[in-house]
């Protein structure tokens, strides 16, 4: 019985559907801020987004299909693997409905796939707590978690703005949105939403937040709002991660001082780039943990128990800083920490200020990815300090 389970599962593992191979074979087609807007100005036309569509979702989630196989067999056996790997699979039968019915077709794939991240997590904890981690096998859920939740981020985008686009109600409210990009999105007061959001939070939790103190620098035009072509749900999904980060720190670190230091934020508006920093003195981290920081299999809250729907955690599955990460590489920004341990942390977002700089970043499954799977543990080529100091007497020379 054991056995025939065996090759069930094998078989289930090798089996890739044929449409999977097919379309993983072209790669992705990254598109630009410019032409999302482009896609929902008033010359917008849903034949075309349809075909494009069409090709591109199964293009963006065959070439993660392909590398989610390279996972550990007793990872993808996992019954939340699975789950996901089915739903997946199944995704070519919905993109096969006519026009008339695409926005539909797009709405439920959407919302079938609304729990994917939890799932993922599940399965990784349920893969960890069954066999513990070893270094090549986190090295390779970390690599591929990245791309597959930058996919996945990319494919909800696609999805989002044509439906929003083309399901036949305007929004008067905001003719600067297009979907889901505003193209005067306000950094300001994205920031402040994100910052009353958080503290509302940690007032519940502690019975009192740090207050914001926010600076702004506009090199273009100094008396002007700062505005951007952005998504403006993305930036305060990456700020509310940070103030949440920066006010648990602040407090835990400030117990028993009577009155919190602020966190201060800097917004910087250049040619290039648009930057926000977000300043606390929560006591810091050491650097040689900084890069944990962004493992998916790190934090160090309480892990918050995954039926609770009651309170949103205010920390606790430590995927806040690696996806917010991923939301600010995805239109080409970044996510840094510049920690002084003692002291406090600096979380930096970079943005494109830009709209003809703001392209999408995808992964691709070609060689060099296919690569990363296949690392083995060899010798390090910088040497490993020994834990006993070195006798130097044996090198005494004899008089
Ligand atoms: N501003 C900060 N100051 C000190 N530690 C921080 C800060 N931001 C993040 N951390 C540390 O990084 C860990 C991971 O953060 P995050 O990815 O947001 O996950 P979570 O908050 O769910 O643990 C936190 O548990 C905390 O230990
Ligand atoms: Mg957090």
């Amino acid at each position: 019985m054991k056995f025939v389970r065996f090759l069930m599962k094998n078989a289930a593992l090798a089996n890739v559907p044929k449409h999977i191979d097919h379309f993983s074979k072209f790669s992705p087609s990254p598109l630009s801020m410019k032409q999302f807007l482009d896609f929902g100005s008033t010359n917008a036309c849903e034949k075309t987004s349809f075909a494009f569509l069409r090709q591109e979702l199964p293009v963006r989630l065959s070439n993660i299909m392909k590398e989610l196989n390279l996972l550990p067999d007793r990872l993808l056996t996992t019954p939340s693997v699975q789950a996901i790997r089915n739903l997946s699979e199944n995704i070519d039968s919905p993109l096969s409905l006519p026009l008339s019915r695409f926005v539909e077709s797009l709405e439920t794939i959407r919302n079938r796939h609304n729990d994917v991240v939890p799932t993922m997590a599940q399965g990784v904890i349920e893969y960890k707590d069954a066999f513990g981690q070893d270094p090549v096998t986190s090295q390779n859920i970390q690599y591929f978690l990245d791309r597959f939740y930058m996919s996945r981020i990319s494919i909800r985008m696609l999805i989002n703005q044509h439906t929003l686009i083309f399901n036949g109600n305007t929004n008067p409210a905001h003719p600067n949105t297009i979907g889901c990009i505003d193209s005067l999105c306000d950094v300001t007061e994205v920031i402040r939403d994100a910052f009353e959001s958080a503290k509302m939070l940690c007032e519940q939790y502690y019975l009192g937040a740090p207050e914001l103190e926010l600076r702004e620098m506009n090199s273009n035009n100094v008396r002007d709002p700062i505005q951007i072509s952005y998504v403006p749900s993305h930036l305060y999904h990456m700020l509310f991660e940070l103030f949440k980060n920066a006010m648990r720190a602040t407090i835990e670190t400030n117990e028993f001082s009577n009155n919190l230091p602020p966190i201060r934020v800097m917004l910087a508006l250049g040619g290039e780039d648009l930057s926000i920093k977000v300043m606390d003195r929560g006591g810091g981290v050491p650097l040689r943990k900084i890069e944990t920081l962004f493992s998916y299999m790190y934090s160090t809250a309480p892990r918050p128990d995954f039926g609770d729907n009651q309170r949103a955690p205010l920390a606790g599955f430590g995927y806040g800083l690696p996806i917010s990460r991923l939301y600010a590489r995805y239109f080409q920004g970044d996510l840094q920490l510049y920690s002084m341990e003692g002291h406090g942390t600096d979380a930096v977002i970079h943005m494109k200020a830009l709209s003809t700089d703001s392209v999408e970043r995808l992964p691709v499954f070609n060689k060099t990815a296919l690569k990363h799977y296949k690392v083995n543990l060899e010798a390090d080529d910088w040497c490993v300090p020994s834990k006993e100091p070195l006798d130097l007497a044996i090198y005494r020379v004899a008089k």
